[in-house]
């Protein structure tokens, strides 16, 4: 039986029972109590709080992420950080207004599906034993079974499909999940356990702008969820989304979309960009460059952009020169171990 202590999350002066092998994030979640994190594996620096009394285990925070001289501020990454006395954390609990938080949950899902849908590019479907209630954006923890840690992927389904869960994974060469599990023995009927909802990718209701999105790879799993979701709400909310891959092999959901741009021609747009490929049918370009001649002033939208880090931080930049304020721009970094090591953290500026 592992020791349980008490955290004291201020200013909300909310009380959470946290074991001593769970991160104090993790607790907090799953007792209601929304704390600000993105990446949840101590890459991206959302979810740094204060520790204002008791001590804490630092666990995997990234160096970049939590420098020394933070540490010994007092400072501590909340989802790394697991008790070692009763604690006091103060974090940034600034819920938004009209956000409803679901309470992170454990669930077992057998995969049912697993097609390889564009090159190095897997969609796998799972049924879970329980409804997952989500924001559309949102993702999962996945456990990976024999190697005690776990990985992040975004759900694809929207939340009107709360049983059946779509995932895309992107083959990183030498990868303890990808290239490691996910492409090398997952097969149909395999369990899978994971854990969720996570992250504040999420579409915003509230926001009634015509929405830009921007995906890249697999960064396009948030993002299908959250276009399925708000076509099929009363909304009449106007959708661009630029979809962008290297080459036409490495670009999938291609008739999907396109099937939406015809159910909805008034209300979606679809730009599938090629950076190294012509193909006639398809943008010449980065997502950036579609973006930039498409658009003289993004002002009066708002965006949401997800992706591998650089493609995320570009299309940021081109956003913000097309007169985009950060408060106008939802992001989510696919950061991944190698960003970690490295230092995945970018522009303060940006709420991740
Ligand atoms: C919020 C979020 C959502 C995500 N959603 C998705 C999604 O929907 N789909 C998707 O495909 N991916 C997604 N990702 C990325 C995903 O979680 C994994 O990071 C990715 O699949 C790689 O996992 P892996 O175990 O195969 O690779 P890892 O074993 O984690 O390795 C990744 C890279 O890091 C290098 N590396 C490993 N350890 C170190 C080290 N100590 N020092 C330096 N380099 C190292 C490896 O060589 C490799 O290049 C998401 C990430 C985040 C943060
Ligand atoms: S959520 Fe903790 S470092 Fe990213």
């Amino acid at each position: 039986m592992s020791t349980t202590y008490t955290v004291t999350v201020e200013p909300l002066g909310k009380e959470v029972s946290c074991r001593e092998d769970q991160t104090i994030l993790d607790a907090c979640l799953r007792a209601g109590v929304w704390l600000p994190h993105a990446c949840t594996h101590g890459t991206c620096g959302t979810c740094k709080a204060e520790v204002l009394d008791g001590d804490v285990d630092h666990g995997e925070a990234s160096a970049f992420a939590l420098m020394e001289f933070e540490r010994s501020e007092g400072k501590a990454l909340l989802c790394c950080a697991r008790p070692r006395s009763d604690v006091i954390v103060e974090g940034d609990v600034d819920v938004e207004e009209g956000i409803t938080t679901h309470p992170v949950r454990d669930f077992v899902g057998t995969v049912t599906g697993i097609e390889d849908c564009a090159r190095d590019t897997r969609r796998l479907t799972v049924d879970l034993d329980d409804d997952i209630a989500f924001h559309p954006g949102q993702y999962l923890q996945v456990f990976v079974p024999g190697k005690g840690v776990t990985r992040t992927y975004s759900m694809a389904n929207p939340p009107a499909e709360p049983r059946r869960i779509e995932l895309h994974v992107r083959r990183v060469p030498g990868g303890l999940a990808t290239d490691g599990w996910v492409f090398k023995d997952l097969a149909v009927g395999d369990e899978l356990r994971v854990s969720g909802p996570y992250g504040r990718f999420f579409f915003r209701q509230m926001r009634e702008e015509p929405a830009i999105l921007i995906a890249g790879g697999t960064g396009l799993a948030p993002i299908k969820s959250m276009i399925q979701h708000i076509l099929a709400s009363e909304d009449e909310q106007q959708l661009t989304l630029y979809q962008g891959a290297r080459c036409l092999d490495m670009l999938y959901d291609v008739d999907f979309f396109r099937g939406l741009e015809q159910e909805y021609p008034d209300r979606f747009r679809y730009r599938p960009c090629l950076s190294e490929e012509q193909v006639s049918g398809f943008e010449a370009g980065l997502v950036t460059e579609v973006l930039d001649r498409d658009m003289a002033s993004c002002r009066g939208h708002v965006a949401y952009v997800c992706g591998p880090p650089p493609m995320v931080d570009a299309a940021i930049k081109t956003l913000m020169r097309k007169r985009l304020f950060p408060r106008d721009i939802y992001r989510e970094d696919f950061f991944d171990e190698s960003d970690k090591a490295n230092g995945g953290l970018n522009s303060p500026l940006l709420k991740r």
